[in-house]
C-alpha cells in the first residue's frame, strides 16, 4: 500500500524523490525514507512519522546528500510496527543493496529463517528486509540475474525499486500485484506508484505488467522478464495535468476534489457518449448474453454499486447483486458465463477487487471494470474496462472518482435497458439529457457550501451520527455514512429508514444526530415519519433532499437540494454529504487527506 520513488539520470535525485514522495504520500505515511548513492556509498535516511519529519533530517544534514540515482519510499506498515528501522529501503548487511518495497511477501518467515541459519543478521521486522537480504545473498556480479532469482524466491506482492552498489548508474524494478510505471524524460529515467509522483518531470510513461523487469540509466530504459528476454514496450502518453495532482489553494486535496465534480461527471459523461475507446465498448457491448450482473467493490466503491443497484435494476429489469469483494472472493460465489461481474474500482489496484476478478473469471464470468487509473491490474485483466474520467485523486477519501463512477454506471444502465428493450428510445434520449444536466445541478448544490459549513461547525461534540433513507437514498447515506467517519473519527452507521425499528432504534438518545435523506418523492412521508420517531426520543435531524416547504427549528434542519429524478439524485446528495463530512472534520483541525489508519488504495489482503 506504500509508494516508491526512484530516479536515474542528471539531476539531483534527493529533490525528485522527495517531490515524488510528497505526490505519494497519500498511500501510506507511517513512515518515510530515502536511499541515496552519494560518492561511492549508499545513503540511507529514513525516519518513522511523516515525509515532513523526514524532509527536517535531510535539512538538518551536516553535509547535504547528493546523487543522481536514488530510490524513496513512503510507507503503510503491514509487518513490523511503524519505527524507524523497520522504514524503508532496506538495505541487506553487506551494505550492498537497497530496496524499497510495496507490498507483502508470504513466505518473508521461510526465507528468513533459510538466510538465517546462513549467518545472514535481519535488523527489522518487516518482511521486506528479507528482499534485501535475498538479494544480497544472490548477488555474483549481474543485478539482473540476482532480481530473477529473488522474484522467482518470492511468494506474494511487490513492486520494487533497487539499487546496487556495484552497479552504480542502473536502477531495476520489477513488480507482481503491485502497481509500478517507468517514467522517461530528457534528463533521466523514473520509477514510481503512481503517475502524479513523475508527472511534474514528464507525461510519458510505461506500465510495467507482472514479472517485468526495467533496466534503468540515465539515458536508456530496458525491459526483460524473467528468461532474460528482450521486451518492447509501448511509451504512453499521460493526459493527467500537473494541476489536477496540486492542490491549487484549496486547504485539502479533499475540498478541492469535491469542486471539481461537476466537470469530472461532465467528463465522465461525455467519454461514453461522445466518442472515444469508452464509447466503443459501451456501444457494443451485447448485454442479452447475461441472465444475472453481480457488482463486487471495496468502501465507496462498493456503494456505488449499491446505487448502481437501483437504478440497473429499475431500468434494465435484470437481477444485481452487490458483493463486497472482499467477501465475493471466498464465497464460492454463484456467477458462470451467463454472469456479467461489474468491478468498480478508483486505483484498479484494491487487492481484494483483484482477487474478486480473477475469481469471477476463474468461474467463466464476463468481467467489466471500471477504473480511473489509466493501465492498472483491474483495468488490464478484466475483459473490458471502462474509465472515469476523474482525473487523478490525491484524497485518501474518494469523492470526485465516486461521483465519477456514479455517472459512468447511469449511462451503462440506459444503455443496457435500450439493448435489452426494456425502455424506449424516447426514454433513453429523456434520461440521457437529465444525466447531461447533472453537472449543472452539481455545480448548483456546491453552492450551499457555506451554509453546510456553518452547519458541520455545530455537530463536532457528536458521538454518533446516523444516516438514514430509503431505496437509492439509503444507498447514498451509506457513503454518507462513510464519508463522515473516515475522516471525522465520530462514529456513524447507515440505516435503511425502515430498519431503525427493528433494532437500532434503540440507539437514539439525546444528543445524537440522525442526517436523513429524501429524493424519493413517493416514500417522502415514510422517511419524514422516521424522522419524527427520532425526534420524539431526542435525537436532532438533519434532513437533506429536494422536498419542499421543510420547516424548521432548533432540533430539525434542511439542507434544499436542486430537484433532480430519483434515479440520478444520489449524484447530487453525496455532494451534501461529502461536505458535511468535510466539513466536521476541518472543524476538528483532523488531517482530512490523510485519516489515521487508512491509505489511499488497499494494495493488501
Ligand atoms: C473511500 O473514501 C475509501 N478511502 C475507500 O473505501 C475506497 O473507496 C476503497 O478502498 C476502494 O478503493 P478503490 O476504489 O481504489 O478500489
Ligand atoms: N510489507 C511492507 C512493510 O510492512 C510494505 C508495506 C506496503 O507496501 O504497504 O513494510
Amino acid at each position: 500500500m506504500c509508494g516508491i520513488i526512484g530516479y536515474v539520470g542528471s539531476k539531483n535525485a534527493i529533490a525528485i524523490i522527495v517531490e515524488g514522495l510528497k505526490k505519494l504520500e497519500y498511500r501510506g505515511y507511517d513512515s518515510a525514507g530515502i536511499a541515496i548513492f552519494d560518492t561511492n556509498n549508499f545513503h540511507v535516511i529514513k525516519q518513522k512519522g511523516r515525509l515532513s519529519a523526514l524532509e527536517t533530517r535531510l535539512a538538518r544534514a551536516r553535509r547535504p546528500l547528493k546523487g543522481h540515482i536514488g530510490i524513496g519510499h513512503t510507507r503503510w506498515a503491514t509487518h513490523g510496527e511503524p519505527s524507524d528501522i523497520n522504514s524503508h529501503p532496506h538495505v541487506g548487511n553487506k551494505n550492498k543493496i537497497a530496496v524499497v518495497h510495496n507490498g507483502i511477501i508470504e513466505n518473508y518467515k521461510q526465507l528468513k529463517e533459510r538466510l538465517e541459519q546462513k549467518g545472514i543478521r535481519f535488523v527489522s521486522q518487516t518482511d521486506s528486509e528479507v528482499i534485501a537480504q535475498l538479494a544480497e545473498y544472490y548477488y555474483d556480479g549481474d543485478l539482473i540475474d540476482t532480481v530473477i532469482k529473488v522474484s522467482n524466491a518470492l511468494e506474494g506482492s511487490y513492486a520494487l525499486g533497487i539499487m546496487c552498489i556495484d552497479e552504480p548508474d542502473t536502477l531495476v524494478a520489477i513488480k507482481k500485484d503491485n502497481p509500478l510505471i517507468i517514467g522517461v524524460s530528457g534528463h533521466g529515467h523514473f520509477i514510481a506508484s503512481d503517475v502524479p509522483a513523475v508527472l511534474k518531470y514528464t507525461n510519458k510513461v510505461y506500465y510495467l505488467n507482472d514479472k517485468e523487469i526495467a533496466v534503468l540509466q540515465k539515458g536508456a530504459a530496458q525491459f526483460c522478464n524473467t528468461d532474460k528476454e528482450k521486451l518492447q514496450k509501448t511509451l504512453e502518453t499521460v493526459t493527467w495535468s500537473i494541476d489536477s495532482a496540486e492542490k491549487g489553494g484549496y486547504p485539502h486535496f479533499m475540498l478541492k476534489e469535491i469542486m471539481e465534480q461537476p466537470k469530472v461527471i461532465k467528463d465522465t459523461v461525455n467519454s461514453i457518449l461522445k466518442n472515444g475507446e469508452n464509447k466503443n465498448i459501451v456501444d457494443n457491448f451485447d448485454i442479452k448474453r447475461f441472465n444475472k450482473i453481480v457488482m463486487t467493490a471495496c468502501g465507496s466503491a462498493y456503494n456505488a454499486g449499491v446505487v448502481a443497484k437501483y437504478v440497473f435494476e429499475r431500468l434494465c429489469r435484470l437481477s444485481v447483486d452487490v458483493e463486497l469483494a472482499s467477501e465475493f472472493r471466498y464465497k464460492d460465489a454463484v456467477v458462470d458465463e451467463k454472469t456479467l461481474v461489474i468491478l468498480i474500482s478508483q486505483s484498479g489496484e484494491t487487492a481484494d477487487t483483484i482477487a474478486a476478478m480473477r475469481e469471477a473469471k476463474r468461474k467463466g464470468a464476463a468481467t467489466l471494470s471500471i477504473v480511473n487509473v489509466i493501465g492498472s491490474t483491474i483495468a488490464k485483466e478484466t475483459d473490458f474496462c471502462i474509465y472515469t474520467a476523474a482525473g487523478p485523486e490525491i484524497a485518501v477519501a474518494t469523492t470526485k472518482a465516486f461521483s465519477a463512477q456514479l455517472a459512468l454506471l447511469y449511462v451503462l444502465a440506459v444503455r443496457f435497458a435500450v439493448q435489452l428493450e426494456k425502455i424506449s428510445k424516447e426514454t433513453e434520449k429523456e434520461l440521457l439529457s437529465e444525466i447531461k444536466a447533472l453537472p449543472a445541478k452539481a455545480a448548483e448544490m456546491l453552492k450551499h457550501i457555506d451554509f453546510i459549513q456553518k452547519y458541520a461547525s455545530t455537530c463536532i461534540g457528536y458521538k454518533s451520527i446516523f444516516f438514514i433513507g430509503r431505496n437509492i437514498d439509503y444507498a447514498i447515506a451509506l457513503e454518507g455514512s462513510l464519508k463522515l467517519k473516515e475522516i471525522s473519527y465520530i462514529h456513524s452507521e447507515a440505516y435503511a429508514g425502515g430498519e431503525l425499528k427493528h433494532g437500532t432504534i434503540s440507539l437514539i438518545e439525546e444528543n445524537t444526530l440522525v442526517v436523513a435523506i429524501s429524493n424519493c418523492g413517493r416514500l417522502y412521508n415514510k422517511i419524514m415519519s422516521n424522522a419524527e420517531q427520532v425526534v420524539s426520543r431526542g435525537a436532532k435531524v438533519l434532513l437533506i433532499g429536494n422536498c419542499q416547504d421543510i420547516k424548521t427549528n432548533d432540533n430539525f434542519s434542511f439542507i434544499g437540494l436542486p430537484k433532480v429524478s430519483e434515479l440520478f439524485s444520489p449524484s447530487i446528495s453525496v455532494i451534501a454529504l461529502q461536505l458535511f463530512g468535510y466539513y466536521v472534520a476541518a472543524n476538528k483541525g483532523l488531517d482530512i487527506d490523510k485519516p489515521r489508519n487508512l491509505a489511499k488504495s488497499v494494495t493488501v489482503e
